[in-house]
């Protein structure tokens, strides 16, 4: 697995407005798509093209475009749909794919409460979006449903990550022999006991979308 922090000016500009409690929820909901956009720049890097021939106003020409099958977005609900906009905005023929995912507060560990995904993945470049890679439980979980349908090619774009969801996460999918790769925007100091990001941001769903009582 690879880890990418991506080291840009701008995206560290918007993180810190991102984090600030005083940001509220449309300012919130902004900066995230905005930060999307710029890591899914560095996270399709390897997105997969052929070459097609094409006529300009002036002489034939050779370019790229998206390879089939396309690439398929997965948000993990409820928080990852607020990733979704800025990535399609770049990717605007991927197909979209929707996993549920949910943490016990207690156990920490995650389980699959819906899923809308085609039963084949063979052969897809899978783009995960997950704001918070926390004790990295959910993340590996949902990779590990992708890659059980055939997927293999899996980029997980993260807005946050603590060191231990990264070593989790390489340790729970060691046994994978296809590229896995985490594009983030920061990679934080630690967890704290209650398994949030320090100094992380909070509750990514609850600052999206508000608290559910
Ligand atoms: N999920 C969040 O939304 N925030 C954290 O800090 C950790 C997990």
């Amino acid at each position: 697995m690879r880890t990418h922090v991506v080291d840009h000016p701008l995206i560290a500009h918007k993180l810190t407005a991102l984090r600030d409690q005083v940001t509220d929820s449309p300012t919130f909901r902004r900066l995230a798509d905005e930060l999307v956009t710029l890591l899914a720049y560095e996270a399709t890097r390897d997105v997969r093209v052929e070459e097609v021939s094409i006529h300009t106003p002036v002489a034939p020409a050779q370019g790229v475009r998206l390879a089939s099958p396309k690439p398929l977005v997965v948000p993990i609900l409820r928080a990852g749909l607020g990733m979704l906009d800025g990535m399609v905005r770049l990717l605007p023929t991927a197909e979209v794919g929707f996993l549920g995912m949910i943490r016990n507060e207690e156990t920490l560990e995650a389980s699959t409460y819906a899923e809308r995904l085609p039963e084949d993945l063979s052969g897809r470049q899978c783009y995960v979006l997950d704001p918070m890679l926390a004790t990295g439980g959910t993340l590996a979980a949902a990779i590990r449903f992708l890659t059980d349908r055939g997927a293999d090619h899996i980029t997980a774009i993260c807005l946050l990550v603590a060191p231990e969801g990264c070593a989790r996460l390489e340790e729970d999918l060691s046994d994978l022999d296809i590229p896995v790769t985490v594009v983030t925007g920061a990679m934080d100091e630690k967890l704290n006991e209650k398994g949030y990001i320090v100094p992380g941001l909070g509750d990514a769903g609850d600052r999206l979308y508000g608290v559910v009582h």
